[in-house]
């Protein structure tokens, strides 16, 4: 099969659809893969890197788009793109369809096979492809969050793993989902103490199995929540209620009773965050103080750190790619029940619920 890997377009993203070592997979296995020039260039990886794994560069993403009987992205396609995806071509994306109504119409235009990244979904319910990136975001958040806690930057002046004869400092962790043990994990390695809260006993168990025991588990109630943010320096939201707006854990009250310079890392501010003060920032403004509580409440963390990301990405995609090739997308999608659940749009119709649940469009998918 032909693959076309385009260079990203969408402001400040740096990450690229697939590696050089994905494109040996492929040609290896007699595909031919069509990279766009500089496509890898922000994530690491030169033209050279891809035609020595065996990819034709190509100049443009009017060729890439036209040569690629597939097409392996990152983010969903934007406007300058929509044109360029044609009747039957595959795309395997990130799409987050139900956010955009305008691409979800364009794609149904199209009439492609749109197979969104994020709604891939493995037999225990797990989503394969978003995983990485929220352990790319839970790790970054405490080096982050341990960044926001000096003193130029208007933090508490605390340094996380304290020295010999000055305790750590605090960290308390909102989830112990995919975020929130990760960034346990981080804040622990550097040595800080660490409370992580969850309402699923589950989690607690596993958590409290795993980790050395200057990470504590505690349940999370409002009790609780209160207690310790008095006495915490950082604090990081990776609380997600499926399908849902994250509870508002944090409220604007209670940042009168944190410590001035406190740190808050909302990772969950895409899904509106669980803090009542959060507002999506960028990388290039990425806090605000409320109270002298420091907010950091970037909604793409992982696009900060461009090569780990998209190693971290293609590293899961790539099998899913490998059967799309190998096999076509329908008995791709047949014989994989969770590559099937990526199915978004088919050739101008919608086969994914939710999203027709989104604009009222229900009957269209009857
Ligand atoms: N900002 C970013 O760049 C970025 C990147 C990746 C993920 N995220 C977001 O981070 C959030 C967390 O993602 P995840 O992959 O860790 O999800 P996850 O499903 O693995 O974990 C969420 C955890 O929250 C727990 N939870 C639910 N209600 C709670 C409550 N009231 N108190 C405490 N815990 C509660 C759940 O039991 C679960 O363990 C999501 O909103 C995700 O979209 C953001």
């Amino acid at each position: 099969m032909k693959v076309g890997v385009p260079k990203e377009i969408k402001n400040n993203e740096s990450r690229v659809g697939m590696t050089p070592a994905g494109v040996l997979e492929l040609t290896k296995k007699g595909h031919t893969v069509f990279v766009q020039t500089t496509a890898g260039e922000g994530s690491g990886f030169k033209d050279e890197d891809y035609e020595m794994a065996g990819a034709a560069i190509l100049p443009s993403m009017e060729e890439v788009y036209a040569a690629g009987e597939m097409i392996v992205k990152v983010k969903e396609p934007i406007p300058e793109e929509y044109p360029l995806i044609r009747e039957d071509q595959v795309v395997f994306t990130y799409f987050h369809f139900a956010s955009d109504q305008k691409l979800t119409k364009a794609m149904i235009e199209s009439k492609s096979v749109c197979i969104a990244y994020e709604t891939v979904q493995n037999a225990s319910g797990m989503l394969p492809l978003l995983t990485p990136m929220s352990e790319v975001a839970g790790r970054m958040a405490i080096q982050q969050g341990a960044r926001y806690l000096e003193k130029p930057v208007k933090g508490k002046g605390i340094l996380l793993g304290g020295v010999p004869g000055v305790a750590p400092g605090k960290v308390l962790v909102l989830g112990a989902g995919t975020v929130g043990i990760q960034a346990a994990k981080m804040a622990a390695g550097l040595g800080a103490h660490v409370t992580i809260l969850d309402v699923n006993m589950d989690r607690l168990r596993y958590v409290n199995d795993i980790m050395p025991s200057h990470v504590v588990t505690e349940f999370s109630n409002e009790y609780n929540i209160r207690r310790h943010i008095k006495t915490h320096d950082l604090i990081v939201g990776g609380v997600l209620i499926a399908g849902a707006k994250a509870p508002k854990l944090i409220t604007r009250d209670m940042l009168k009773e944190m410590q001035a310079g406190t740190v808050l890392v909302d990772v969950a501010v895409d899904q509106g965050g669980c803090i009542e003060t959060t507002r999506p920032t960028t990388h290039q403004d990425p806090i605000y103080i409320i109270e002298d509580v420091v907010h950091y409440c970037v909604a793409n963390m992982p696009g900060a750190v461009p090569h780990t990301s998209t190693v971290a990405l293609t590293n899961v995609t790539l099998p899913y790619v490998l059967k799309l090739v190998d096999m076509g997308w329908e008995k791709a999608c047949e014989k994989d029940v969770a590559l099937r659940k990526g199915l978004n749009i088919i050739k101008g119709k919608i086969v994914y619920l939710p999203i027709a649940e989104a604009f009222g469009w229900e009957e269209a998918i009857s």
